[in-house]
């Protein structure tokens, strides 16, 4: 019995451009698959053939156990879809959209008022009810756009990029929303640049490259492929390298690298933060000085270089060598998204 999304070889090409390479996928119902890929990975399209927006070349798909192909009226009756560019009508207020959407899906109209304050409430959008969505913060537009899609609460829901663009902070706000919704038991297909957010909302993840999954499993599976977390160390002094390796050894869960010029050293860890702390408290008891030290969690880009042995944003480049600077991108929006 196929999940409530099911997709079995979807091909899609535009011109030469093979967007999708034969995608396979297999939601269970009540469940969260992110779909984890670097831009241009397929992610869209994959999303759009999945809601009846674009036909695929090839394979088959079924949504809520309805054939997307033979049936996409029905399909579009059973799925709710949030994109990355919201179909908010700027000018009415955030309390008219929703309205708006209840009286597209036919709802009567005290049906459709009482539905909005509901998910004003839910999206805490209450105080900004009556304002014009044009005023309403990056943050504030996607938690709408979210509610847009809930009007009419479908079993299965699917978020193209809910948080790419958003600060930290509305970033966790809207995870919170969108952990609320899966835990009353919908299905959801997310898809995202970020391994952090995929580790925090979705059952199980599947990376995307090229048109084709590449690989799947749950967040900790995927974070052990690439070796996990790690503390990175720049001592000060080039004499307290030596030191400094045998504090991390003791702490360590594996070898420690070192970078002789850079006098950076790098061990993979288990215990985040806590353990962080410690490291800190051992070097300073040791008098050892040290410029920077960060705790490194995996990101896409790590997944990918390990899965693929390219990095996650090759494609995107201009020339594919400037390896320094997309490592640091990788660590920026590693932080970001762990704040
Ligand atoms: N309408 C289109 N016309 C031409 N090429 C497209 C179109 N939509 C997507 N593509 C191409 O298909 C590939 C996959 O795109 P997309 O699914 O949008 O990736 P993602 O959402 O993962 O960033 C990219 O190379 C993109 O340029
Ligand atoms: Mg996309």
């Amino acid at each position: 019995m196929p999940g409530a999304i099911y997709a079995e070889g979807l091909v899609k090409t535009f011109g030469d451009v093979r967007a999708l390479d034969g995608v396979d996928l297999d939601v269970p119902e009540g469940t969260v698959l992110g779909l984890l890929g670097p831009n241009g990975a397929g992610k869209t399209t994959t999303v759009r053939c999945l809601t009846t927006l674009l036909r695929p070349d090839s394979g088959k798909a079924v949504v809520a156990g309805i054939d997307v192909l033979k049936q996409p009226n029905e399909v579009r009756r059973s799925i709710g879809l949030s994109g990355q560019f919201a179909a908010v009508d700027e000018y009415l207020t955030g309390r008219e959209n929703l309205h708006m959407v209840g009286q597209l899906y036919q709802m009567r109209s005290k049906q459709a008022k009482v539905r909005a304050v509901e998910l004003l409430e839910q999206f805490h959008l209450t105080d900004a009810a009556d304002r014009p969505a044009k005023t309403y913060s990056g943050g504030m537009r996607r938690r709408l756009d979210l509610a847009a899609a809930l009007v009419v609460s479908p079993p299965v829901m699917f978020m193209d990029e809910p948080t790419t663009g958003l600060d930290p902070r509305n970033r966790q706000q809207l995870w919170e929303v969108i952990k609320d919704l899966v835990s009353g038991g919908t299905t959801l297909l997310l898809t995202t640049q970020y391994l952090e957010e995929a580790d925090h909302l979705a059952h199980e993840i599947a990376v995307v490259d090229q048109g084709r999954v590449i690989a799947r499993g749950t967040a900790d599976q995927l974070k052990a492929r690439t070796g996990g977390e790690r503390v990175e160390v720049v001592v000060h002094e080039r004499e307290h390298i030596e030191t400094a390796s045998e504090v991390l050894r003791g702490f360590g869960k594996g070898d420690t690298t070192v970078e002789q010029h850079t006098r950076k050293l790098t061990v993979p860890v288990t215990g985040g933060a806590k353990l962080l702390a410690e490291v800190i408290r051992e070097l300073d008891t040791r008098g050892i000085e040290i410029d920077d030290i960060g705790l490194r969690r995996p990101t896409l880009d790590d997944v990918f270089l390990s899965l693929t042995g390219h990095h996650a944003e090759a494609d995107d480049q201009e020339n594919g060598t400037d390896e320094d600077a997309k490592g640091r991108k990788g660590k920026k929006d590693d932080k970001e998204a762990a704040k």
